[in-house]
């Protein structure tokens, strides 16, 4: 079964990390997010990826040239400009050729939800469309789902407030179609299939939504960025074994920590430099980070070359761009943002 998996998003919620690097490449405890996604298609019926591209396009095509990851053959389909998420469903599946069931991933989405279950479900109910659905406290920042007890679904809003959200079902993200789905879809124009499609359908009547619950989150903002990170040090297995932990702390074994460092929940990737005293908790180092003697940074974000100060305390939620220099004793937190932003 072929699988589209949309990465073309710009990745707002994440600057300025995402002004340098497209939000499916930034490392995942040292390995591209768009990796770990692949480790759970690989386990199902899915024998090529469609790459569906947009932002930053040139960076997936140089990341992987070979065109495949983890054995799964990979395709490109990069679109001319942003066609939203049902115009790039369209556009990518036109590209590959696509004329049969097929599957759609959110990139920015970790999950072991089981796909081979989702399309059996697919397939027993008919439908034209099915959705992965998972349960959440607050459901305002998702698509939001009602079904029936057979799983027709009956409403899909769009990021509702609250108050009036329907349930606490939300869209996880992963759909099964039908061809038939992409002639209702306008070409070459933006096209949401959350505004759009998944309304018309579900008024047919030939939209369905299993509720899964599987370990699920959206990594698209600081906050659950840096959870699922905390998630795969502490064990969630995104298919390869995790080297170099000591604890719940992973160091590349290029980066240079000095012995007197107190960490927890902390990512040190490549070439990193962490000097003496410092204290991290609940962070996430990207390669050639630095952090000079005594600062302590908790609860954020640090980019590509990234400089902390000396004696600098950062966090909570602090998110830190490429190459950005933290004056030393700079004191910060706060959904505090630093860099081209
Ligand atoms: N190719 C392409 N073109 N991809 C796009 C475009 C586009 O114009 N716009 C967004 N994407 C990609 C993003 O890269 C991401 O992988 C995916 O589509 C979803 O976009 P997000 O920006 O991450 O959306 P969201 O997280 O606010 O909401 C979506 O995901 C939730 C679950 O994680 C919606 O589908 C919600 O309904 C859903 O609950
Ligand atoms: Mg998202």
């Amino acid at each position: 079964m072929k699988s589209i998996i949309l990465v073309g998003g710009k990745g707002t919620r994440l600057r300025p990390l995402t002004y340098e690097v497209p939000k499916q490449l930034l490392p995942l405890v040292g390995l591209p997010m768009l990796e770990c996604v692949f480790s759970s298609l690989a386990k199902h019926d899915v024998d090529e990826v469609v790459l569906s591209l947009g932002y930053l396009p040139d960076q997936f095509m140089e990341a992987y040239p070979f065109g495949s990851i983890q054995g799964v053959k990979l395709t490109y389909a990069v679109e001319p400009e942003p066609l939203d998420t049902a115009g790039a469903i369209r556009f990518a599946a036109e590209t590959a050729g696509i004329d049969d069931t097929f599957l759609v991933l959110n990139g920015d989405v970790l999950t072991d939800l089981d796909l081979s279950t989702l399309v059996s479900f697919h397939r027993r109910h008919q439908a034209t469309g099915t959705i992965a659905l998972h349960e959440v406290d607050d459901p305002s920042r998702y698509g939001v789902v009602t079904t029936d007890e057979e799983g027709r679904v009956g409403d899909f809003v769009e990021k509702p407030p609250r108050e009036s959200a329907p349930s606490n079902l939300i869209n996880a993200g992963t759909y099964v179609f039908e061809p038939s789905v992409l002639d209702a879809i306008a070409p070459n124009r933006r096209v949401s299939v959350e505004r759009e499609v998944f309304p018309r359908l579900a008024s047919e009547g030939s939209l369905y939504a299993m509720v899964d619950n599987a370990y699920w989150i959206d990594t698209g903002t600081p906050e659950s960025f840096l959870q699922a990170n905390v998630d795969v040090l502490h064990g969630f297995d995104v298919g390869r074994h995790l080297e170099h932990l000591d604890g719940t702390t992973w160091r590349h074994p290029s980066a240079t920590v000095a012995r007197s460092v107190r960490s927890r929940n902390a990512v040190i990737d490549e070439d990193c430099v962490v000097g003496a005293g410092v204290v991290l908790e609940n962070v996430v180092l990207m390669p050639g980070a630095i952090v000079r003697d005594g600062a302590q940074v908790r609860n954020s974000l640090v980019g590509p070359r990234a400089v902390i100060g000396s004696h600098s305390i950062l966090g909570p939620t602090c998110v830190v761009g490429a190459e950005y220099v933290v004056p030393e004793h700079s004191r910060l937190s706060g959904s505090v943002k630093l860099g081209d932003i």
